[in-house]
């Protein structure tokens, strides 16, 4: 019989993957109070913007002024590509930083116009920078079951990936099934050998809930020992360059799965249904996630 973690940490991920993809421009305003309700339901960990070039992802352009005005309560992380987006984000006083890169070279040059080994050599360095100055790098792998241009991708390589990271000393690994084509079988093998050959560094997985298998796969990535997960309130976002990619798995929906199964997390569920509740009218389509919509019927 397995056993699964008591506790797990939910890296919420909305303000950043979820709004990316949005086409409406949502104020920051509306954005930072956002994170600031999300913040105080209960979560430590958020991705609450990214410094990528504007051009690339317009919604993410006000990231300097995000940073001046975000409670700094917990972890907040922000994305950084390159160089230049590192030297942004330290300026504007951020302190953990999420590099991202894909296993499918395809998708990296979609997303990053670099090959998969340029992202990686372009940002040893960085990585081997933040460490000396003591901040948390926290290494993104996408597509690191399937690809939206090249298809299903070798459990090696994924692990050879995550490896060069693991090598470079960071903090966390957090490796996504960034088209949501991951099923339980693949996420407990692909999270039990990550846990078995990095046992000294933080695991998360994280899923998008494109084919709906997000929850199964989070309980799948559980019983290999997963204690941590990125989701995203309202089950918002995807990635602008992984065609047909919908949201994360909704924090709100994952937290009933944990709560039903005696897991804690330090996270009112009724908090999150609230903050979503305030962003809703902001965006481009409704959020139809099964926690929300039960929150709704019960406060007609
Ligand atoms: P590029 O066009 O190759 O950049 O884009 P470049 O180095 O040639 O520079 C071109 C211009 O951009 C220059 O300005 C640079 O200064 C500027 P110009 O001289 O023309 O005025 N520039 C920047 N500006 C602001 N911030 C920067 C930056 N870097 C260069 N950091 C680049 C390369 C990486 C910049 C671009 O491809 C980019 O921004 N991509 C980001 C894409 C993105 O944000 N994707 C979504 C996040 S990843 C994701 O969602 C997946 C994840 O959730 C996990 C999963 O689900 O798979 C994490
Ligand atoms: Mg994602």
């Amino acid at each position: 019989m397995y056993s699964l973690p008591k506790n797990v940490t939910l890296i919420e991920v909305g303000p950043r993957d979820g709004l990316q993809n949005e086409k409406n421009s949502i104020p920051t305003d509306q954005k930072l109070a956002f994170i600031h309700s999300l913040q105080q339901a209960g979560i430590h960990e958020m991705e609450v913007t990214s410094f990528v070039s504007p051009k690339w992802v317009p919604q993410m352009s006000d990231s300097k002024e995000i940073m001046a005005r975000v409670s700094k309560q917990g972890r907040q992380i922000v994305l950084t590509p390159n160089a230049r987006g590192v030297e942004n984000a330290l300026k504007a006083g951020a302190d953990s930083m999420a590099v991202f890169v894909g296993v499918s070279d395809t998708f990296n040059q979609h997303n990053i116009n670099r090959s998969t080994t340029e992202s990686v050599e372009t940002l040893r360095p960085i990585v081997h920078q933040l460490k000396i100055d003591q901040r948390f790098v926290r290494a993104c792998i996408s597509t690191a079951f399937h690809c939206p241009y090249e298809g299903f991708i070798p459990l090696e390589q994924t692990l050879a990936l995550c490896k060069k990271f693991v090598d470079m000393g960071v903090d966390e690994l957090s490796v996504a099934d960034t088209d949501g084509m991951a099923n339980p079988l693949a996420s407990y093998t692909l999270f039990r050998e990550l846990k078995k050959q990095f046992p000294n560094i933080l695991i998360t997985a994280h899923f998008h809930d494109t084919r709906k298998l997000g929850l199964a796969n989070i309980y799948a990535s559980l019983q290999a020992g997963v204690d941590r997960f990125d989701t995203s309130a309202g089950g918002l976002g995807g990635c602008p360059f992984a065609p047909g990619a919908t949201g994360n798995v909704a924090t709100e929906d994952a937290l009933y799965l944990l709560q039903s199964i005696n897991v804690e997390t330090g996270i009112d569920l009724d908090k999150i249904c609230a903050a979503v509740d305030e962003v809703a009218p902001y965006l481009s389509r409704p959020i139809e996630t099964a926690m929300y919509n039960l929150y709704k019927r019960r406060s007609k």
